[in-house]
């Protein structure tokens, strides 16, 4: 007689694989899944139809861009040109510099990244809109 011994076959690695896609699903909602204001929505509606979606993420999460979340009123390392003497300063990522940065990427020029931001088409107006959206874009909602 022999007993049957049920295996039950555990794979806890399956449960850390599924844990980890969760994670990153949520992360890549960008700003924790929260309401845009109809300003924002306009904003991010702007940057995915100009192809700044293609860098900066369709959801500001960044890609061969910077992410866009939490970098409004954060410190920016940019970097200096060597015929100002090279080197970095940092900045605050405030509404004047970010539309600096989306008007004349070439003038603020962020530390760290090979790819150069190409120059686009936006108007100011437009500009302002991708603002607003970045600046709702935080990671705790
Ligand atoms: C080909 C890729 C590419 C595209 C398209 C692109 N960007 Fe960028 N962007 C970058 C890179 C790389 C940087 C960082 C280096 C630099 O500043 O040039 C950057 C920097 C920025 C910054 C400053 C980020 C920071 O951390 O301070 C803003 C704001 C920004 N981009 C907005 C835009 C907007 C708005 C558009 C669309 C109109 C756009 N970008 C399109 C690649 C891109």
């Amino acid at each position: 007689m022999s007993t049957t011994r049920r295996t039950t076959s555990t794979r806890p690695w399956i449960a850390g694989v599924a844990t980890v896609v969760l994670a990153i699903g949520v992360a890549s909602c960008g700003g924790g899944g929260s309401e845009l204001s109809e300003l924002a929505q306009r904003g991010k509606n702007t940057a995915n139809s100009n192809g700044c979606a293609s860098c900066h993420g369709s959801n500001g999460q960044g890609g061969v861009g910077p992410t866009w979340v939490d970098l409004a009123g954060s410190e920016v390392v940019l970097k200096v040109p060597e015929d100002e003497g090279g080197g970095t300063r940092t900045v605050t990522a405030d509404d004047e510099y970010l539309l600096r940065a989306i008007l004349e990427p070439a003038v603020e020029e962020v530390d760290g990244y090979t790819v150069k931001m190409p120059t686009n088409g936006l108007s100011e107006a437009e500009a302002d809109d991708v603002i607003a959206y970045i600046k709702e874009l935080t990671s705790d909602g």
